[in-house]
């Protein structure tokens, strides 16, 4: 599995970076490598990130008359905060994504030699494909990744974590600042054109569905050099991870309801109906502060999910999965109740970015979960994030070519911060900075989590502004790095939550005001002019 750095290709010889190798960074690769030298940047190892743990699937609207369908279901959930011309182009490209990804070896799911298409909330259709019944993630990464390794352009460098985006004298990015993991060596990298696909920000909350790796890190880095980011108060908490005390996160499929999994209180009650005509299938936000409610009515840690009606032969072959982990756990998912409660899952918000991709930086393109291209509004559709990565990890890396034509002629060989090897790792200063981040972890889940009020959140953004001043200047490691990048993306959570005065979509304000908010239909942008020189300032468009 592991990629090799390409043999002839070192690193002053790059025209574009990717950071992150996630769906959308490898999309981009794949179609960056057509216009020039790429190099692809990712921390830990290739197939780290949110994207191989995928389980639901990929929605995909198999004929004409459902692309229509699949725009006004996403545009539904997105509760009139998405962009129409965003959600359009991720329906209508979505269907050629798969195909290519169809054509490059991916092997979706079939029953009686017809793709399957599954059910998932707030979907009016099955139309959700899925590979390995539920492993759908790292059908795509493998897919992905073997086309990205027999590109001759592309070249790896694994274990090389970006701390900083270098911005040249014009204020255009020119490349970033890594450091190699193994050695500590922090270098410059110049580029024509970078792409930041480093995916989401789930790990600030205490508990979360995503990898280790989801800091945050492409949200703060692009903040930090200037760049607008957008809708950062929506964050989806996924209704179902699995709750076993001492486990790591681990989700338990949407798909499990779209079969017919029944949602219990610790009381063996069925509650959805009270909440939805939809019930279990009602949206995300609607079904995690269901479950919410009935934890704090029965002052419970959890609720339960009920599948052991669809039969242990079903379960096993169309989720082997979460079959076999929660059996790891003790939990015998086709015999009991799956102890269940919402999580952290996904950021709508993100890196404010045209529909190619384009950040407010010359120079920086985003796609995928680190980014806000707008499909998502205020709540993501499920199964869409997958398309989404596919769709403008395309149109990025077409768009990023299109700039170094343009502009980027001669390679910036000198970006802003300077020598190519910036400083030596230094034996970093005795802190206690992991038991910070779990204080932080906690403080977001308490009060910039499911629900939200004044209160709450302006004492998060005090105590984090705190913890952010310590830090600043301090970081040295790939640790110290994540750390200071979760408070920011904390900070800016919390900030966007506290302006954004009504409740709507995934955000819900308990101290919601009667008074029609100014920001109802509008998006929060923040940007360190924004935030720092200006605090007061609320950037609409
Ligand atoms: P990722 O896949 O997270 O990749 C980010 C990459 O960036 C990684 O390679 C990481 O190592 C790298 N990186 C991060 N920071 C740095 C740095 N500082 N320096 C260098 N590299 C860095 N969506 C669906 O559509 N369908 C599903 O069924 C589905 N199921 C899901 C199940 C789970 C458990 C989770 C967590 C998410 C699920 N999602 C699903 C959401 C979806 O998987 C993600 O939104 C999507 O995969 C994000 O892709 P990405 O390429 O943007 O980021
Ligand atoms: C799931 O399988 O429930 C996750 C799907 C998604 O997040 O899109």
């Amino acid at each position: 599995m592991a990629p090799r750095a390409h043999p002839g290709c070192t690193t002053s010889a790059i025209d574009f970076l990717v950071i992150g190798s996630g769906v959308a960074g490898l999309r981009a690769a794949v179609g960056l490598s057509r216009r020039g030298r790429v190099l692809i940047l990712t921390k830990g190892g290739p197939a780290e990130g949110s994207s191989i743990y995928a389980q639901g699937g990929v929605a995909v609207a198999p004929e004409e008359d459902d692309i229509a369908l699949h725009r006004e279901d996403t545009l539904r959930a997105g509760k009139g905060l998405c962009r129409e011309e965003a959600v359009q182009i991720l329906v209508e490209e979505g269907p050629s994504r798969i195909q290519e990804l169809i054509e490059w070896g991916a092997r979706f799911d079939k029953v009686g030699g017809e793709y399957a298409l599954a059910r998932e909330a707030a979907h009016s259709r099955s139309r959700i494909l899925r590979a390995g019944g539920d492993a759908t993630g790292t059908e795509i990464v493998r897919t992905l990744l073997k086309r990205a390794r027999s590109l001759r352009r592309i070249a790896w460098r694994e274990h090389h974590f970006t701390t900083n985006l270098l911005l040249d004298h014009e204020g255009r990015c020119a490349g970033a600042a890594v450091i190699d993991e193994s050695t500590g060596i922090l270098t410059s990298i110049p580029a024509r054109a970078v792409v930041l696909s480093t995916g989401g920000a789930g790990q600030i909350y205490a508990r979360t569905t995503n990898p280790p790796s989801a800091t945050g890190d492409g949200i703060a880095m692009a903040y930090r050099a200037g760049a607008v980011v957008e809708d950062m108060e929506f964050v989806q908490f996924h209704p179902t991870a699995l709750y076993v005390p001492g486990t790591p996160p681990f989700l338990v499929s949407e798909a499990m309801r779209g079969e017919g999994g029944i949602l219990r209180n610790i009381r063996g009650e069925a509650f959805m109906r009270r909440y939805h005509e939809m019930a279990e299938l009602a949206p995300r936000d609607i079904v995690s502060r269901g479950i919410w409610n009935e934890m704090m009515e029965t002052r419970a840690r959890h609720v339960y999910l009920d599948v052991t009606h669809l039969g242990p032969a079903f379960i096993r072959k169309r989720f082997p999965t979460i079959y076999a982990t929660c059996l790891r756990y003790d939990v015998d998912i086709t015999e009991e109740m799956i102890p269940v409660c919402p999580s952290a899952h996904f950021m709508m918000g993100g890196v404010k970015t045209d529909v190619h991709g384009a950040t407010s930086i010359p120079g920086l393109f985003g796609a995928g979960e680190v980014a806000c291209a707008g499909v998502h509004g205020a709540n993501r559709l499920a199964s869409n994030s997958l398309l989404e990565g596919l769709v403008f990890g395309a149109r990025a890396a077409e768009a990023a070519g299109g700039y170094a034509t343009k502009h980027g002629s001669k390679r910036k060989d000198q970006p802003e911060m300077g020598t190519s090897i910036l400083s030596k790792r230094e034996i970093p200063e005795p802190t206690d900075w992991d038991k910070v981040l779990n204080s932080l972890r906690r403080l977001m889940w308490n009060k910039v989590g499911i629900i939200r009020n004044r209160e709450g959140l302006l004492s998060a953004i005090t105590r984090i502004t705190e913890w952010e001043d310590e830090l600043r200047g301090l970081c040295r490691t790939r640790r110290d790095w994540e750390i200071q990048n979760m408070m920011t993306v904390g900070r800016l959570v919390a900030t966007a939550a506290l302006r954004r005065t009504h409740s709507i979509g995934a955000h819900f304000r308990s101290d919601e005001s009667a008074s029609r908010s100014a920001v109802r239909n509008r998006h929060i942008q923040l940007s360190t002019a924004t935030l720092e020189d200006r605090p007061a300032e609320i950037h609409l468009n």
